[in-house]
């Protein structure tokens, strides 16, 4: 597969060359050329795989020659060695040879190693890279701005990789506590995983790592690489999970339309979304959550598109006012806002009505929400209020509710349970260098910091 710079067509890469070099070198998103399609016999064999043979088998159709069939069915099955569990809001699972009467699932992608749904993307792109890596006796610093769990997810990834160093650059005091403790303990004294603690928001660390990259000197030198999903090579496999759960949703209730909730910021997962039904997956409709950074669900509502300063919010990881994929959904629909409103449907919440909502999901089922998944919940039931058709409702669980435990412990006000990996992680000692938010100083951090 080629891909395409989106601001210009006839700039043009190998998939693994637009991983490497993260951005076009007109600074576009790179895009791939054409998305495959599969008829409904073909995804319904997919369906019947195993999550990450089927991974591997979508996999083929977006790399290239440097890749073998068994390379990626390898780098699958190493990456995808986590369940992938589609509830309902009791917690029973939802089983394809057992249907249920229930219309409503939690697609809890929170069960990889850093427990929340950037390991699908990181995992299969540190393998992807390393591969590429190895063949070629290549080395890269990698940057990633994180607003608490991508950082996770690509220390995690790439931990301990020979050739690779890892700067994890988060807003200061701007994730939760569980998020910090995991982003500055990775590894040991002489890890190749740092994490920079940056004076400002989120947007700020994105535009450093956007800065560093449109430095040709700085890109040279330490040959960097970008791990945030304007990389290609997160986006693709945020696909994967899209297709094959949608697979598995349609064989336990055939004939019924399926609408995924997806809490969003960045609008990567989306994009993943939007991918995976051009492919074929039979999914209707995608609703969008969003918190007050709400800039999307304005531009579907009005048609037009107003990025903003970001503010602060309970679902920190989204809190964003510029979303990196915008351009790519647009590409992805032409650059049509009917096509666009027509698959998605929109609506932001402020933090008093995610508060109540988490508190009363948990009361009523049970059920524990992280802060963004309730968002996503919401955003569904408001879809939901207005349509009499039966549908199939699946909201993404973008987190496992622990990494926010001092949020959501006040408002269910019960304990949560550390899972055992945030357990051991916040029993060691933290790693931090503190920043301010300027080229010059990421510069300086870099020239005595790298090997
Ligand atoms: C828990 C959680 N939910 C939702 C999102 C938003 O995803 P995206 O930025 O792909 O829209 C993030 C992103 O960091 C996240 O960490």
């Amino acid at each position: 597969m080629n891909y395409r710079s989106h601001s210009n067509s006839k700039l043009t890469a190998r998939f693994g060359d637009a991983l490497l070099a993260s951005l076009a070198p007109d600074g576009g998103l790179w895009m791939p050329e054409k998305i495959p399609h599969f008829t409904p016999e073909q995804t319904a064999k997919m369906g019947a795989m195993s999550f990450a043979d089927c991974a591997a088998k979508l996999a083929r159709h977006f790399v290239d020659d440097r890749f073998s069939d068994a390379d990626l069915t390898e780098i699958c099955r190493d990456a995808y060695s986590f369940p992938v569990p589609i509830k309902a809001l009791n917690g029973t699972l939802m089983d394809a040879a057992t249907p249920e009467t229930a219309n409503e699932y939690m697609l809890e992608l929170f069960h990889g190693p850093t427990l929340a749904f950037k390991d699908f993307a990181a995992r299969f792109m540190g393998r992807a890279a390393s591969h590429l890596m190895n063949a070629e006796n290549d080395t890269r610093t990698i940057l990633v701005a994180t607003s608490g769990d991508t950082g996770g997810a690509i220390g995690d990834a790439f931990l301990n990789q020979d050739g690779i160093q890892v700067f994890i650059l988060f807003p200061k005091g701007g994730v939760s506590k569980v998020q910090e403790q995991q982003l500055c303990t990775m590894g040991g004294k002489n890890s190749n995983v740092q994490a920079i603690a940056v004076d400002g928001t989120f947007d700020d660390c994105q535009k450093l790592v956007k800065l560093g990259f449109g430095n040709k000197r700085l890109t040279e030198k330490y040959s960097l690489m970008s791990a945030n999903s304007i990389n290609v090579g997160r986006v693709i496999p945020q696909s994967f999970y899209y297709f094959w759960t949608s697979l598995q949703i349609k064989a336990a209730h055939p004939g019924v339309p399926i609408v995924y909730s997806i809490p969003s910021g960045n609008l990567g997962n989306l994009t993943g979304g939007l991918i995976a039904k051009q492919m074929g997956a039979p999914i209707e409709r995608f609703v969008v959550g969003n918190n007050s950074n709400d800039p999307f669900v304005d531009y579907l509502k009005t048609g037009k598109y107003s990025p903003r300063a970001s503010v602060p919010t309970l679902s920190n990881a989204m809190d964003i006012g510029r979303p990196n994929n915008f351009p790519r959904i647009l590409v992805l629909n032409d650059n049509d806002h009917d096509t666009v409103s027509d698959i998605c449907w929109g609506a932001s919440f402020s933090d008093e009505e995610t508060e109540r909502h988490l508190r009363q999901v948990h009361r009523t089922h049970g059920y524990v929400m992280c802060p963004h998944t309730a968002v996503g919940h919401l955003a569904m039931e408001a879809f939901a209020y207005d349509i009499e058709d039966e549908f199939i409702r699946v909201t993404v669980a973008t987190a496992h509710p622990a990494k926010f435990v001092d949020s959501v412990e006040r408002i269910i006000r019960e304990d949560v349970l550390l899972p055992a990996p945030l357990q051991k992680a916040m029993k060691k000692t933290k790693r931090v260098h503190v920043m301010a938010p300027h080229l010059k100083a990421l510069e300086d951090y870099l020239e005595l910091n790298t090997a």
